[in-house]
């Protein structure tokens, strides 16, 4: 049985970002010459990761989910995979990564025991990705994607963020796919939290906006039945075989049904995603604390997690963490 928060929300999820590190700069998230990262001492252990993982999950956690940073850009991952496959209760396990790295990697993923990934693009031009991201090759992705799909990694969703101006232009190509290709794409509101948080103020473009573009080149949406606890709500176009998503962390308020946790890779563990106090795991840990201790303040994490987040009142204070350190 999940664990209820204080609001009676189940915490059935937790994030665990493995790496602050990534191998792009997306202009909406890292400034050009990156975040200072953490040091190599400062990040988890493997072994200390699946031990947290398997507290949590004796708590009633049954999804987890590997982030960034870009998880892939982390020596060995597959070794945690196995790890945390391992653990009884785990019912999902998955994987949010840029795709980049992911054609040499998919195989070895799926045989420790990753279920899905969701890929992070935000446009289907060459030219412009290496812009957006400002080192990443498109066909790298692309490479990724069907590396995952002859890996068994399904469903692969696609996560694009929408940013006006920079690739709003793409909003019905990507719904396109959803069409011709069978993707499953998920658009998302930037949120104003990267590097670039003025301009993520400035790029931002309402879901219904997008939602709008979308009826208008292919007629009005069908709700999906039962998509799920998570924040997307799910659509189809007519027809499709893939289905469109939207995640609207400003337009609309979903913080009432949110499950989840925050691990960072520095061992703080984040009751919500804009939470500015987080619980510091990585210092229990390494003072010797038993399972009962951890526990314990895996509960208090827990009951510390707020009913909503006050993201619409605009950019969080100059010492906020920035998303690269959180994972998504
Ligand atoms: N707003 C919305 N999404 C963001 N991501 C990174 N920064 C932001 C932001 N400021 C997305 C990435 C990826 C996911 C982990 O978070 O594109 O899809
Ligand atoms: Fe890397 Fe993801 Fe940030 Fe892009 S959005 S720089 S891929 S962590």
């Amino acid at each position: 049985m999940p664990y209820l928060d204080s609001f009676n929300r189940p915490i059935e999820y937790l994030r665990i970002s493995v790496t602050d590190r990534c191998n792009l700069r997306c202009v909406y998230c890292m400034p050009e010459e990156g975040v200072a990262p953490l040091g190599h001492e400062a990040v988890l252990r493997y072994e200390e990761i699946a031990r947290l993982a398997r507290l949590v999950v004796g708590l009633g956690v049954s999804k987890l989910r590997l982030t960034g940073g870009e998880p892939l850009a982390r020596k060995g991952v597959e070794q945690l995979v196995a790890m945390l496959a391992g653990i009884p209760g785990v019912r999902d396990l998955a994987m949010t990564t840029n795709g980049t790295l992911l054609a040499g990697q998919a195989d070895a993923l799926a045989r420790a025991g990753l279920r899905r990934v969701n890929v992070s693009l935000d446009t289907l031009r060459a030219e412009r990705y290496h812009a957006m991201t400002r080192r990443g090759q498109l066909a790298d992705v692309l490479a990724g994607l069907a590396a995952a799909g002859h890996a068994g990694l399904a469903p692969v969703k696609i996560n694009m963020v929408v940013v006006r101006g920079l690739n709003d232009d793409e909003v019905v190509d990507f719904a396109r796919k959803t069409v011709r290709d069978g993707w499953h794409v998920r658009f998302i509101e930037v949120m104003p939290l990267g590097a670039g948080q003025a301009g993520a103020q400035a790029g931002f473009v309402p879901t219904a906006e997008t939602r709008a573009q979308i009826e208008a080149a292919f007629g009005p949406l069908t709700a999906v039945d039962g998509s799920g606890a998570g924040p997307a709500r799910y659509y189809r176009i007519a027809g499709a075989s893939g289905s469109i998503g939207f995640i609207s962390p400003l337009s609309e308020h979903f913080c009432f049904g949110c499950n989840r946790l925050r691990l960072t890779a520095d061992g703080q563990l984040m009751p919500c995603l804009m939470s500015e106090r987080a619980i510091d795991l990585r210092s229990l840990l390494r003072r010797g604390a038993n399972d009962d201790e951890l526990q314990s303040a895996v509960r208090a994490a827990i009951a510390a997690k707020p009913a909503g987040h006050h993201m619409d009142a605009g950019p969080r204070g100059p010492g906020a963490r920035p998303m690269s350190r959180i994972g998504g």
